[in-house]
């Protein structure tokens, strides 16, 4: 059995021979994060995807993600660990469910969470991010019916927050929805002097008892870094997936960082492992493609949130 080094050895090779990049999410192992030539949140990660020049990009991420840049970089060839790494949102709504929702409100327009499936991406008017949804819900004209998939949280934390009303689709995330008010009440009470980073996805983003807390701030994943990186505080409540504070600590080694629970954690992200990028490095798999004629349609929705 070869040990970690022996196999980070095999990927540094490989990766060179190959000329392939690693991408990979706040949320996987840190060690895989730590391999990785970029760590991003979903915004960012789909941005260095349409940038890089490598031939073969090797998502350490859900499926949803490697397919999001499979859309974006049609001509590189784009593998994913391990075959079955989903997500509970990505799988709340499917393009059929769309299309009818769409029936039902045919002057309305869709906005998706970039948590979702390509054939849902092609039924979508605008993409969104956690890092940009008010900016892109913002951009569309006031009087406009907005139809909002999968992430019923998100969507409710958009309407608080820009005063606007959507459709909301009725998905949440299975592990930020175990994020509850009273978990980032109790938090606070215990550590009165630390700043509260909230994931959107979390299920009390629109509690208006947490909203009104002077010290909780709504971020993505990136946010929450940036944020601790320029803040003068030195304790930081964390209310997302717990890896993300490998990331954090290792950009803000002297502040302290807090998990809002034990086990805040994304079992499909974990199953990426550094055995699993070494095989799919060396065997060139698994490779993510989308069908031509849903990747014209899917990638309208995205380019129009990367243009904003
Ligand atoms: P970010 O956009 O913050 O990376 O979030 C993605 C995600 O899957 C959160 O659960
Ligand atoms: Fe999907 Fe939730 Fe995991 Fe994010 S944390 S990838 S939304 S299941």
């Amino acid at each position: 059995m070869p040990t970690p080094s022996e196999i980070i050895d095999n990927i540094n090779r490989l990766r060179k021979e190959k000329n392939a990049v690693i991408l990979a999410h706040y949320y996987t192992w840190p060690e895989v994060q730590d391999l990785a030539d970029y760590v991003g949140d979903s915004l960012g990660l789909s941005q260095e995807a349409g940038k890089t020049d490598a031939e073969i990009i090797v998502f350490c991420g859900v499926h949803f993600m490697a397919e999001t840049a499979a859309i974006i970089s049609p001509r590189k060839r784009v593998l994913i660990p391990v075959r079955n790494a989903g997500c509970s949102l990505a799988e709340s709504v499917n393009g059929y469910e769309l299309q009818q929702w769409k029936e039902e409100h045919p002057e309305g327009t869709v906005v998706s969470y970039v948590n979702t499936t390509a054939e849902v991406k092609a039924w979508t008017d605008i993409c969104c991010t956690s890092a940009n949804a008010l900016r892109v819900v913002e951009s569309l004209p006031e009087k406009s019916r907005i139809l909002f998939v999968p992430d019923k949280n998100l969507g409710a934390w958009i309407c608080k927050k820009t005063g606007r009303e959507m459709e909301l689709w009725a998905g949440d995330c299975c592990v930020h929805q175990r994020i509850t008010a009273q978990m980032i009440l109790d938090k606070a009470a215990e550590y009165p002097e630390a700043d509260i980073l909230i994931h959107p996805e979390a299920s009390c983003s629109a509690d208006d008892r947490i909203l009104s807390l002077p010290q909780a701030y709504f971020y993505s994943t990136a946010g929450m870094i940036a944020h601790a990186k320029k803040s003068a505080k030195k304790q930081f409540v964390v209310a997302t997936e717990m890896d993300t504070i490998h990331q954090l600590q290792k950009d803000s080694p002297k502040k302290e960082f807090v998990p809002v629970a034990d086990r805040i954690v994304c079992g499909q992200m974990k199953k990426i492992t550094l055995e699993s990028v070494w095989e799919a490095l060396e065997k060139e798999q698994y490779e993510v493609t989308v069908p031509a004629e849903v990747r014209e349609k899917a990638w309208l929705p995205i380019q129009r949130m990367l243009e904003l």
